[in-house]
């Protein structure tokens, strides 16, 4: 797949596109990711892409004209446009395997106040990555690319995205590694049996018990399997 960022500062994505997993996956050819300065498209002679509000107040806003001719210039039949924004729907997993199912996924940043409204009406979503407000798209941006580039195929190893939290609807259960005993805090002993029916048992109990505990609102949504249920039903009859 590719994604293309329409932003005013591409060099805010140089880092991330280079590093880690991401870096790989890049490398690997898993995914390609295109950075287009909006301002470059910009018809006014100071190169301005912003310009007071109508009806006054505080702040800039994005104007059209650069920002919907950057979005013309790389967009095509099969483009998916989604705009950064505190006003759009909320990111989660499920649409980043929505996303990363697309051949083009465009991701429009925008900074300062926001953008001219009329903007909203050349894009197919408004996104938010959550309940706060950041002083642009660009970190939002980059929260979607690397949600969406590390499910692509060859990203990671298969099957390791499988049991991560949110792929069920739960948390994922804790894990550890050496040493079994950190000044006197021990691993808990069913990892260290080598019995993988029971380990398998207590992972999932523990995912559905983090869950119910940090997060009641997943909680209460999950569609529990046959086997959780099971397992649930064990435990507190082990606990009566
Ligand atoms: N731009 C500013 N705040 C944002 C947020 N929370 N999500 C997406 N884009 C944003």
């Amino acid at each position: 797949m590719k994604i293309t960022i329409l932003t005013l500062f591409p060099e805010m994505f140089e880092d991330m596109l280079k590093t880690s997993v991401i870096g790989r996956a890049l490398a690997k050819g898993c995914a390609e990711v295109e950075l287009v300065q909006i301002r470059d498209f910009t018809k006014d002679k100071h190169r301005h892409v912003d310009d007071t509000p109508f009806g006054g107040g505080k702040g800039m806003v994005m104007k059209c004209q650069p920002v919907l001719d950057a979005l013309s210039s790389v967009r095509t039949e099969g483009s998916h446009v989604i705009m950064m924004s505190p006003a759009g729907v909320k990111f989660d997993q499920q649409k980043a395997h929505e996303y990363a199912g697309k051949d083009h996924l465009i991701i429009l940043c925008g900074h300062y106040e926001g953008m001219d409204y009329r903007i909203n009406s050349h894009v197919d979503e408004l996104v938010s990555i959550g309940d706060y407000v950041l002083t642009g798209g660009e970190l939002a941006a980059m929260v979607i690319s690397d949600a969406v580039i590390r499910l692509q195929k060859g990203s990671l190893a298969e099957g390791s995205t499988e049991e991560e939290s949110h792929e069920n609807g739960l948390l994922e259960y804790p894990q550890y590694t050496q040493p079994a005993d950190y000044e006197g805090d021990l691993v808990p002993a069913v990892l260290l049996s080598g019995n993988h029916a029971k380990i398998r048992e207590w992972r999932i109990l523990q995912s559905l018990k983090l869950t119910e505990k940090m997060r009641p609102d997943l909680y209460a949504k999950h569609e529990f399997t046959e086997e959780e249920l099971k397992i649930l039903k064990k435990a507190a009859k082990e606990a009566e």
